[in-house]
């Protein structure tokens, strides 16, 4: 039951357009860097943007930074104070990044890791308001494992491409990263630490929270 093309361009049409600064990050990184499907895009943005506004975020982590696109995007929904700490490893992806932080107000909320993030991670006490895991698929489950001791009690964890193109459904689909997010998606859902939903928006989004005592 794929969104058509019709609703999506509805859904992306009554959604908050992005502001010229996420529109030149996405223009620039279309133009400069391989891979440009990797970005975010104005949903997967405005969800993101959601949760950094509804959570008052102190602390957002993302594991995972490309050109900065949901870097900016979450950093432009924090309130006074707030920053972002983002991971990312390549080193020449990190420099497009930093000159798109550098080029805007909203850099001076972004604390740019360069690295493997598990490192990074390591190396933070939390307590995270905001996790956003968008890098490595093989990498997913010891992402959350290692988040979620420092989540805020409050806290959201979201998970880019838990869809997968339809891939995570498709018997004949093995590779190494398909079979990693299949695993991560069941280890999620069995865990009775937390709650999650996965949402159909962009390539599946999963949002992960603490499960209440009742
Ligand atoms: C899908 S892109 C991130 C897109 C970005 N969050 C956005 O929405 O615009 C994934 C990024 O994760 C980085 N990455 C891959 N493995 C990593 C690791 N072990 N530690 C940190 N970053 C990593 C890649 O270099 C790439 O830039």
């Amino acid at each position: 039951m794929a969104h058509d093309d019709r609703e999506l361009q509805y859904a992306r049409a009554h959604s908050t357009t992005d502001s010229p600064l996420l529109r030149g990050v996405s223009e620039t990184t279309h133009r400069e860097l391989e891979c440009p499907q990797m970005l975010s895009d104005v949903l997967d943005g405005g969800l993101l943007m959601a949760f950094v506004h509804a959570t008052r975020a102190a602390l957002v982590l993302e594991i995972g930074t490309f050109s900065g696109y949901s870097s900016l995007a979450m950093a432009s929904a924090l309130p006074p104070g707030g920053r972002v700490v983002t991971c990312e490893i390549d080193e020449a992806t990190a420099a497009v990044a930093r000159r798109h932080f550098d080029s805007s107000a909203l850099g001076e909320r972004i604390d740019l890791r360069v690295g493997p993030a598990i490192d990074t991670i390591a190396a933070l006490d939390g307590p995270f308001d905001v996790v956003f895991i968008d890098a490595d698929k093989t990498g997913y489950r010891d992402y959350y494992e290692s988040v979620l001791p420092k989540l805020a009690p409050h806290g959201v964890i979201v998970v880019d491409n838990t869809l997968w193109g339809g891939r995570v459904l498709d018997p004949s689909e093995d590779s190494e990263s398909t079979r990693a997010l299949r695993e991560f998606n069941d280890h999620v859902l069995a865990d009775e630490r937390t709650e999650c939903v996965l949402l159909p928006v962009g390539d599946g989004m999963t949002a992960i929270w603490n499960r209440q005592a009742i």
